[in-house]
């Protein structure tokens, strides 16, 4: 008898600890969509919230695309999301959870779409041995070995014919309003070997990431940018 006492007596205590802890969860997680996106940083305890949400949101969700640890996929143009260059914005909080939010040219009306990497090739503005011309530039701002007279020539098309200096800057360096990568960090969402960045410039990219909201909660959203966040900047949980 007083062992079934004492056995209810420990259910009801671990019934309540339970309780209590699922509801200190749900209140972290209140506080994550209340904070704005780039407040939840400064406050380790969400941020270890976040990040215990949506691991297995993104081995779900995100995993099939941008890899088991984020490291991206050349064949699906899905970029590495662990390093510090971004398509889109600067990599806060709040630009991510924009793009999350409502993806990259996915049919959705607030998705970032301002514009696509062209089809030079398939459409005829520039000749295969300019595209070729072209590639080397390209090798040339990576620092990798290239062809010094067809670079030359190549950058003379960059900066005219073919119109890469609108999009990509004269610097190269990209423009984070459209989504058009910095093409001198060695850093290549879609392969960087001299055949697929020919393909890139030929056949154009219309890369897609789909829109979240909807499927996921808001809250499920601002935990998974707060833990990709995490994982860009290198934030250390105490
Ligand atoms: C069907 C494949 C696919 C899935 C699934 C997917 N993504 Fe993406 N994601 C992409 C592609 C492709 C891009 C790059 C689009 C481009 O180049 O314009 C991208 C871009 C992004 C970016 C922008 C990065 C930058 O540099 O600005 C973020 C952030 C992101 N994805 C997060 C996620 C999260 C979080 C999930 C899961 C909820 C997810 N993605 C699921 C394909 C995917
Ligand atoms: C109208 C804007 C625009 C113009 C002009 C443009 N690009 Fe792009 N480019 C983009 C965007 C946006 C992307 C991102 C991929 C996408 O569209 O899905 C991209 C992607 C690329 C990629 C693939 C990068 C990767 O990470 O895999 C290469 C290479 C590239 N551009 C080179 C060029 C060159 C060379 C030119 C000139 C011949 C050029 N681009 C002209 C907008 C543009």
């Amino acid at each position: 008898m007083k062992a079934w006492a004492a056995l209810l007596v420990a259910l009801v205590a671990a019934g309540y600890a339970w309780q209590s802890h699922r509801a200190a969860v749900r209140r972290l997680q209140a506080q994550l969509l209340q904070a704005a996106p780039d407040a939840v940083i400064r406050r380790s305890d969400l941020v270890k919230a976040a990040v215990t949400e949506a691991t297995p949101l993104y081995a779900r969700y995100c995993a099939a695309c941008h890899g088991d640890h984020m490291q991206g996929n050349t064949a699906l143009g899905a970029p590495d999301l662990t390093d510090s260059h971004w398509l889109y914005g600067s990599g806060s909080v709040y630009d991510i959870e924009r793009t999350v939010l409502y993806g990259i040219r996915s049919g959705n009306p607030r998705a970032r779409n301002v514009t696509d990497m062209p089809a030079f090739g398939l459409t005829g503005m520039l000749k295969p041995g300019e595209i070729r011309e072209l590639v080397e530039y390209l090798l040339m701002l990576d620092h990798r070995p290239y062809d010094g007279q067809a670079a030359l020539a190549g950058r003379a098309l960059y900066l005219s014919k073919g119109n890469c200096f609108d999009c990509h800057g004269t610097d190269a360096l990209g423009n984070t309003d459209y989504g058009a990568p910095d093409l001198t960090a060695d850093v290549w969402n879609s392969g960087g070997d001299p055949g697929t960045l020919y393909q890139s410039i030929y056949s154009g990219r219309h890369r897609v990431m789909p829109a979240w909201r909807g499927t996921l909660t808001l809250e499920q959203i601002r935990a998974l940018s707060v833990y990709i966040y995490a994982v860009s900047h290198r934030l250390t949980l105490h």
